[in-house]
């Protein structure tokens, strides 16, 4: 698909067929996102899908600070996608040290050009995605038993849309840029 049809017709899509998308297609998905950039190519993004429905069932039932709306989404997906991210590495110095005051915040930056990238891929190739911000990082973590030394940056329900929504307001560019 052409870069900015891609990047304008994405959608966030919360309603999905109970079809599984491949393990094939998943990789190339996240072979696509492997090319985001990344501070000093750390590329600290990794992925932790999870089709399993217990498993799922689990964040979506303990996982979702409440949020019911987001618990809906999670239990209808096919798949449910981690993103986690290595610390201590994106913003940092050989030393340890933070590099900018934005400290360990770029790791969370990384993983976000990740994440768009990953649902950019999956747009590209007929799946719909939605990230999902509200959720009990610590929880999630224990309940997948998220790798040592790495932290959640986010969910993504993905699968095969079942719906078409309709893509909400923009602001005009004038409200966003502006040139000195
Ligand atoms: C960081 C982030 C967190 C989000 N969290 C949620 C969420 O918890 N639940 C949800 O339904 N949508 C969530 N969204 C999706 C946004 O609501 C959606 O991107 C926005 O309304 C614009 O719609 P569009 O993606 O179709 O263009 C999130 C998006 C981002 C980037």
């Amino acid at each position: 698909m052409e870069t900015i049809k891609c990047i304008e017709t994405r959608r966030s899509i919360r309603k999905f067929k109970a079809e599984q998308v491949s393990h094939e297609t998943m990789q190339e998905i996240v072979a696509a996102a492997s090319f985001a950039p990344s501070w000093k190519n750390t590329q600290v993004t990794r992925y932790v899908v999870v089709e399993d429905a217990d498993i799922k069932a689990k964040i979506a039932d303990e996982a979702t600070l409440g949020f019911d709306h987001n618990a809906g989404i999670i239990k209808g997906a096919p798949a449910l996608v981690v993103v986690g991210m290595v610390h201590g590495r994106s913003g940092f110095e050989r030393d340890g040290s933070y590099t900018t005051s934005k400290e360990d915040r770029w790791e969370v930056f990384d993983a976000g050009l990740a994440t768009q990238t990953f649902c950019l891929a999956a747009h590209d190739k007929g799946i719909g995605a939605v990230i999902l911000g509200i959720f009990d990082e610590a929880k999630v973590a224990e309940i997948i038993g998220l790798d040592e030394g790495q932290k959640v940056a986010a969910l993504v329900a993905v699968g095969y849309a079942d719906e078409d929504p309709a893509a909400p307001k923009r602001k005009s560019v004038d409200e966003l840029v502006k040139f000195m």
